[in-house]
């Protein structure tokens, strides 16, 4: 069953995405009882790509109690069937959504352990082609939604002296590539915001890991109506992300390259920047 966010009444613009607004109590999940503690995790962008493969990944295992979003309420409930998971269908660029989801997830499956952010959109072309409303577009899902998301989910995680929030950003924050200035911006911004949040949450028994991926084969690319052209980096399949976010959820990774030889450029960014730029203006 796929719950649907209903917009306040108060709050002007789009209507969301799905009609059905059932309130019915969730299913319980039979794996959830198993283990020793089952843990909850919410993930965003889940109806699709990264976000589903991830919540495969920690359907595929004992102690997850999984709660799963994204726009589509079709596609997110066939993920949600898969995972035995609760489903929320919900735009979380309108106003209130992220506090209804987050209502939801606590009243249907308790606190919040983990949340994977995986919901964005990209656009590239060149920034003076670029409608300014869709600089708008992709600021307020990769980086606005979810620095909002976050902000409501932490403070149970810190009451409760544990936790993880993993961000899922991209190759494009880390080294800036041509024609996807905005959204490589928004993706340094969540990068940045991953490293500071992680200082402040010291000591807390919180953890902040930031997924850094290459190019992986999803929806993204036909979805922000530019194929990937570059022969390099070769995408990678989503289901490596999946294992990437679970493996640094396991080990409480700070961030991680998928694949990995990804940190490479980056290193050569920070040691040798102007060499850097010379062989990306020349290269791509
Ligand atoms: N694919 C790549 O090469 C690549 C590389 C690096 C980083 N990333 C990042 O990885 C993440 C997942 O991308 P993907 O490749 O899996 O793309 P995708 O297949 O297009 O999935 C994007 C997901 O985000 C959700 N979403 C988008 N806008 C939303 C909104 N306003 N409210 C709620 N959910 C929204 C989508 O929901 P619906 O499908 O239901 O609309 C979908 O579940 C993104 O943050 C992306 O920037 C992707």
């Amino acid at each position: 069953m796929v719950h649907a966010f209903s917009r306040p009444r108060s709050v002007p613009g789009p209507q969301v995405v799905a009609p059905d607004a059932d309130h019915a109590r969730p299913r319980p999940r039979p794996v959830a009882d198993r283990g020793t503690r089952t843990r909850t995790a919410l993930v965003t962008g889940a109806s699709s790509g990264i976000g589903a493969a991830v919540a495969r990944r920690l359907g595929d295992e004992d102690g997850w109690r999984l709660v799963l979003t994204g726009r589509d309420p079709v596609r997110l409930r066939q993920v949600a069937d898969d995972t035995s998971a609760t489903a929320f269908a919900a735009d979380l660029t309108l106003p209130g959504a992220d506090r209804q989801l987050t209502d939801f997830t606590t009243a249907t499956s308790g606190p919040v352990d983990l949340l994977v952010a995986g919901a964005g959109v990209g656009w590239a072309g060149e920034f003076l082609d670029m409608p300014p409303h869709t600089i708008d577009e992709v600021f307020d899902i990769n980086v606005l939604a979810t620095l909002r998301l976050v902000r409501l989910l932490l403070p149970g995680m810190v009451a409760a002296g544990t936790g993880r929030v993993v961000l899922i950003g991209s190759l494009a924050g880390s080294v800036a590539v041509r024609d996807e200035a905005v959204y490589s911006a928004a993706k340094a911004a969540v990068g940045a915001f991953a490293d500071s949040l992680r200082y402040e949450l010291r000591g807390t028994g919180v953890g902040v890991t930031h997924v850094v991926p290459g190019v992986v084969d999803t929806p993204f690319f036909e979805r922000r109506g530019t194929p990937y052209r570059r022969s390099r980096p070769r995408p990678v399949p989503p289901e490596l992300v999946a294992d990437a976010v679970r493996s640094a959820v396991v080990r409480g990774r700070d961030e991680v390259y998928v694949p990995s030889w990804l940190r490479l450029p980056c290193r050569v960014r920070g040691a040798a920047p102007g060499l850097y730029r010379r062989l990306a203006a020349r290269f791509g």
